[in-house]
């Protein structure tokens, strides 16, 4: 028999009922709720608020859970390759070999961007922020896809476009890096798998071979992957809000991009490494340091802690710590921020404060420091991380639009004045 919550309000009892997700979820249903019984809820933030029913990524905060369309996330961090994990994201099964090398063959055919893009990008001054270029740039590409405006296009066509968008973001990211440096842009190369054809696009140059680093590549392979999906985040919520409004998934996509830049989002990685290097040039000491995120009168927080659902550890954070001294080790690099990381690791998960308040560190804690060792610039870092969610904010919208979701229309408790007559400027 389903379960169901009583709600008593004034002399009435109404019935709620009790959803359960396979993973043994469970939520109140409160769809009717408004019309039997006059009253919203109010939760901001969303901190009990389910969206969606999704069947694209499983996490559990207090275990430490995290799964893709039911494979952990270690397991494809260890052995899938990143177009294989998006395929699986987006299409909800793993593919075989032969609906793998179709994918990839239709990614390298789209690796190209339009030569017009060029002046856009050029447009920009050197120092611009990367995220407000991507973000302007991904959703100008509907401009140059119109088919792609049709919101009921038809799966080819849809196909079409989440194939462009995973081929064309890596160029695009490495052209506004070599805008910002104010060097040639490289094109893409289709021999190469999609991590390799990055790099060489982001740094080689004309004047000397780029040697593409095994390791590198393995470790941004990973760190693509741990970044595709996380369920009802900020982006991705952003993403399928937008789309909901039957916005094309170009659109969509932008504004995730937007929503991803925040530094309490995917912004944070950026400020990690800043917050280390800050700690560096400040003498190293990571006790003051720790007593300023703790001091209530102070706004410093401890960038990379703390996450709104992993409240035990963040499993990405594990094997990204295990992949950054592999890096670091191979690359025979000793950086004395690693060091500073560590020590603030120790201090936060030995002291009170962190520890009642359950905060870890989370993805972002690590993901710097690597991405400093692959010679990426602390600006392009959350442009990293745009690219591994990719293919998560991409299946986000896809599900949203196959689940036929209502346009996203929250409503509100309304606290402002009460009605009043207008007064003519000259009697204010
Ligand atoms: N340093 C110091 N104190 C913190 C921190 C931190 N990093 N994070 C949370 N707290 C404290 C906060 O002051 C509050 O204390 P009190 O209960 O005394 O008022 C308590 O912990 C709960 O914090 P909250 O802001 O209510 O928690 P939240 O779930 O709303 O926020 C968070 C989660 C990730 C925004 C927050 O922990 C934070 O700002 N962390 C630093 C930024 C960061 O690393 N963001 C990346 C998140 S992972 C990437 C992603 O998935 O986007």
């Amino acid at each position: 028999m389903s379960e169901i919550v009583e709600l008593k309000y004034g002399e009435n009892v109404y019935k709620l009922p009790v959803i359960t997700g396979t993973e043994d979820e469970k939520a109140i249903n409160i769809a009717k709720l408004r019309d039997e019984t006059g009253l919203i809820t109010l939760d901001t933030g969303y901190k009990n608020t389910g969206a969606t029913s999704s069947s694209i990524t499983f996490l559990d905060g207090e275990k430490g859970i995290l799964h893709y369309r039911g494979y952990p996330i270690d397991q494809l961090a260890e052995h899938a390759d990143f177009l294989e994990v998006a395929y699986l994201l987006i299409y909800g099964e793993l593919p075989n070999k032969e609906q793998f090398d179709s994918f990839v063959n239709k990614i390298k055919k789209h690796t190209l961007i339009h030569e017009n893009t060029k002046q856009f990008i050029t447009s920009y001054p050197a120092n611009a922020h990367p995220m407000g270029i991507l973000a302007s740039a991904v959703c100008s590409l509907s401009s140059f896809y119109p088919e792609s405006l049709n919101p009921y296009a038809e799966k080819e066509d849809e196909d079409l476009t989440i194939v462009r968008l995973i081929a064309k973001l890596p160029t695009l990211i490495a052209w506004i890096y070599k805008m910002s440096k104010g060097h040639p842009f490289n094109y893409p190369v289709n021999k190469l798998d999609y991590c390799s054809n990055f790099l060489h696009m982001m740094f080689s140059m004309p004047t000397e071979e780029y040697h593409i680093e095994p390791v590198v590549v393995e470790a941004l392979n990973k760190l693509l992957i741990l970044h595709a999906d996380h369920e009802q985040n900020c982006s991705a919520s952003t993403v399928r809000m937008v789309g909901s409004s039957k916005a094309n998934l170009y659109a969509s996509i932008a504004a995730g991009i937007c929503a991803l830049w925040g530094p309490l989002h995917g912004g944070a990685n950026q400020e990690v490494l800043e917050m280390l290097e800050k700690i560096k040039a400040d003498g190293g000491d990571t006790k003051k340091w720790i007593a300023k995120a703790k001091d209530k009168n102070d706004n410093f927080r401890l960038m990379g802690f703390g996450h709104r659902v992993y409240k035990n550890f963040d499993p990405r954070a594990k094997i990204i710590k295990a992949a950054c001294d592999h890096v670091l080790a191979k690359l025979g690099i000793h950086d004395p921020i690693l060091d500073i990381a560590k020590e603030l690791e120790h201090a936060a998960l030995t002291d009170d404060y962190f520890i009642e308040r359950k905060l870890y560190p989370n993805v972002d804690f690590y993901s710097g420091i690597i991405y400093k060792a692959m010679n990426i610039p602390v600006e392009m870092f959350t442009v990293m991380f745009a690219l591994g969610r990719l293919p998560g904010w991409i299946a986000q919208w896809k599900e949203m639009n196959e689940n036929k979701e209502p346009i996203g229309r929250p409503r509100q408790v309304y606290v402002g004045k009460t009605n009043r007559d207008y007064v003519p400027m000259a009697k204010r």
